[in-house]
This record gives C-alpha cells, structure tokens and sequence, in this order.
C-alpha cells in the first residue's frame, strides 16, 4: 500500500475514534442538562385539571415506581437503582422549562428509561403538567 495512503487512513481513524470518545463522555459534573433547542420548546398543553388528573395516572403508573408518591425519588424500585432518581418536589425544578423536562421524559437517561413511544407528545406534556404540581413554585415563576 502506498505509504501517504497507510498514514491518511491511520489519521482517519484516530479521528474516528476521537469523535466517538467525544459524545461518549459524560457532560460537566455529570448534569443531566436538556439542550437549549429542546428547553425552549413551548408546553403546547394548558396545565387545566383535565391535563394534570391525565399526567396523574400516567405518572403512578409508570413514575412512581422510582420516583415515589410525591416525586421525592423514594419509590419503591428505588434503592435498586445504581442512581437516584432526582427530587422532582424540589423547587429547584423551576429552574427548568417545560420543554427541558418533557426532553428528558422523551429521552431518559440511564437507568431512567424513554418514554418516546411508550407515551405519546401530549401525554408527556399532561405529565409535565403533573410533576409541576409537586414542586413548590417559587416566587415569580
Ligand atoms: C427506573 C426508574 C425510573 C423511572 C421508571 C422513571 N425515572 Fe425519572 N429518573 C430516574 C433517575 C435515576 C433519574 C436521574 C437521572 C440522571 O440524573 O442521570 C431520573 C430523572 C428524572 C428527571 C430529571 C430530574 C432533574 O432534576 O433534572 C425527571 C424530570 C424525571 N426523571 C421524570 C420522570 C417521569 C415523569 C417518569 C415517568 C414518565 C420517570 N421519570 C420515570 C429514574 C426513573
């Protein structure tokens, strides 16, 4: 093989191996951060009763498990988990928008699962709606 040849493949896969190493590492101190892209999408769904009494049952039936009762992450599966799951009652989630929340309900994160086709878009809004109500919100949120 013609040697200019052996060093631009040999190049090529250092690169390779580069850009898997990149989206493999976690992000700074392992946050878990929804991109910008995702956190600024609007909450199409109005937080009524009717919404957050559906984001409810969808949330005891495949939340709770981890999460428990009142979002504290003190389900029963919980103490099975390598992570714990996070507060959702602290109103630190404030800090969060609607559309970062509904991004990590979509994605998951290990061990959290995806909910991107077990829920459809306007259920996961209904549980965004939901977990809102087990935070206390702050002062001008
Ligand atoms: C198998 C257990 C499990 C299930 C089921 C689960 N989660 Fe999670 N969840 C976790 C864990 C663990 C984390 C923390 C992940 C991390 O930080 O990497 C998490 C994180 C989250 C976060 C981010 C919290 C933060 O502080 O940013 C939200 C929101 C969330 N879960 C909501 C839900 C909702 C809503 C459901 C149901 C539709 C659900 N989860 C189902 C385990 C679970």
């Amino acid at each position: 093989m013609r040697r200019w040849l052996y060093g631009a493949l040999v190049l090529a896969g250092i690169g390779g191996i580069g850009i898997l190493w990149a989206e493999d590492a976690p992000s700074a101190g392992d946050q878990w951060t929804a991109p910008a892209r995702a956190a600024r999408k609007a909450n199409p769904v109005p937080a009524d009763e009717k919404s957050i009494a559906a984001g409810k049952v969808l949330y005891l039936q495949e939340c709770r498990a981890c999460h428990g009762d009142a979002g504290k992450g003190d389900g029963p599966s919980a103490a099975t988990l390598e992570k714990k799951p996070g507060d959702l009652s602290s109103p630190k989630l404030w800090e969060q928008s609607d559309g970062a929340l509904f991004w990590k309900i979509t994605n998951g994160r290990k061990p959290m699962p995806t909910f991107e086709q077990k829920f459809t878009d306007e259920q996961r809004w209904a549980v965004v709606n939901y977990v809102r109500t087990l935070a206390p919100r702050p002062a001008g949120k």
